[in-house]
């Protein structure tokens, strides 16, 4: 999976530097050309002529060389690099670039990179563990750089605890199968729909509900890792993607939502519908604020169409369409009654009866049923595991 790709190794202060040498060596062997580029403090810990001598390429420090007066030219290197790992990531490095600093030629390079970025950090258990560093970590991640996660052991100071570097037979692991995973949906257009949606009653109240758009933004995401061009039509919510890939389309009410996946379904070659639409909404829209008078108030409510119904009814040859249903009794029956009336591929229920999942919790429960009312029944996972579980559904279809 590393062959011929063009690696940055990003090397920072911190004593495992020593570990970059194997891991030169490893991505050497795998078939990747490798430039590291250390801060100046990396080259206490382990010398530039080791990681020259093993990336048989001269390692780059400085913005200026020192013996010629040329420059190194951070943007050209950027754009050279199909991937930027920066292995170990110190906890000042990651400030850095979770601040956009670049007062050197690591930050700068990482600045100024398009391709994808790997950050392993390697620090002490109090630094890994303080308010400071969880936020850069968290906001590194949200401009979708990916974290490979520091392991549990001694540390330099003596301590036990999370913050050693990942070996570096983990981390050409990782890389190798993270580019595997890429392969999996690659550029196959897909939509998704996350998010409740708000009937507008009057100019300050809607009729709502309490999805949060978790599972949905976990499946855009999902789908981005796995190559996929993911377009994720959402309706009000706080989540923010981690893939920067996904292309966001925000809508308010059902009526909005129908008409952007009405938009994007005749090129989606796959379609998940997790958001929790209104399947009323009010008949008419007051102009102005209803004013409070009688002891009670009634809200004539109109059907909205079923978007998934409509989809379904489009549908192509080839083409994917899967469903949720969220029920609260006669579950599996209700299930196969939603994916046979929406002429869906697969559905993925949801009970609210199983402690645990549905709105806004960070785990769920799902039971996935097939065309051929074949169940399958999964365990209570994260979110994130869940949106796995389904995407790869969705590629086992695509890919036969
Ligand atoms: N759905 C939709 N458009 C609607 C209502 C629902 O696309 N107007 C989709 C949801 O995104 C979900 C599936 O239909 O994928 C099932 O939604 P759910 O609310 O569980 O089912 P309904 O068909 O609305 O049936 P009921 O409310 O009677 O359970």
């Amino acid at each position: 999976m590393l062959e011929g790709k063009n690696i940055i190794l990003g090397v920072c202060g911190s004593i495992a530097a020593y570990k970059s040498a194997l891991l030169v060596r490893l991505l050497v062997k795998a078939g990747a050309q490798v430039q590291v580029v250390m801060t100046p403090d990396a080259t206490s810990f382990i010398t530039p002529l080791t990681l020259s001598t093993l990336s048989k390429n001269p390692v780059l420090v400085n913005y200026f060389k020192p013996d010629t007066g040329e420059w190194n030219n951070h943007v050209e290197l950027g754009l050279w690099a199909d991937m930027l790992i920066i292995a170990p990531a110190s906890a000042n490095t990651l400030a850095k670039m979770a601040n956009g600093l670049c007062d050197n030629l690591l930050t700068a390079v990482y600045l100024s990179t398009k391709c994808p970025v790997y950050f392993a950090p390697a620090m002490d258990l109090d630094m890994w563990l303080h308010p400071a560093t969880r936020q850069n970590v968290a906001r590194l991640q949200s401009f979708g750089n990916t974290l490979i996660a520091p392991g549990n052991g001694e540390l330099a100071s003596g301590l036990y605890g999370e913050g050693r570097l990942a070996e570096p037979e983990e981390i050409v692991d990782f890389l190798s199968s993270t580019l595997k995973k890429k392969r999996l949906l690659a550029d196959q257009k897909i939509m998704v729909t996350a998010g409740p949606t708000y009937e507008a009653i009057d100019p300050v109240r809607f009729i709502g509900n309490h999805s949060s758009g978790k599972m949905g933004f976990a499946i855009a995401d999902e789908l981005a890792l796995m190559g996929a061009d993911v377009t994720l039509i959402t309706g009000p919510t706080a989540q923010v993607s981690r893939q920067q890939t996904v292309k966001r389309i925000d809508v308010t009410s059902a009526a909005e939502m129908l008409e952007a996946c009405a938009n994007n379904f005749e090129n989606a070659k796959a379609c998940i519908m997790s958001a929790a639409v209104a399947d009323y909404t009010p008949a008419q829209v007051a102009a102005q604020k209803i004013k409070k008078q009688d002891d009670s108030l009634n809200i004539e409510l109109k059907k909205t169409t079923d978007i998934l119904k409509f989809l379904g009814e489009r549908k192509a040859e080839g083409q994917i369409l899967v469903g949720f249903a969220l029920e609260t009794n006669d579950e599996e029956q209700n299930a196969m009654n939603k994916l046979q009336r929406k002429n869906l591929d697969f559905i993925v229920l949801n009970s609210l009866n199983d402690a645990g999942a549905g709105f806004k919790k960070d785990t769920n429960k799902i039971t996935i049923i097939d065309r051929s009312l074949q169940k399958t029944v999964f365990e209570l996972k994260s979110k994130d595991a869940v949106a796995r579980d389904i995407c790869l559904k969705v590629a086992q279809l695509i890919n036969g």
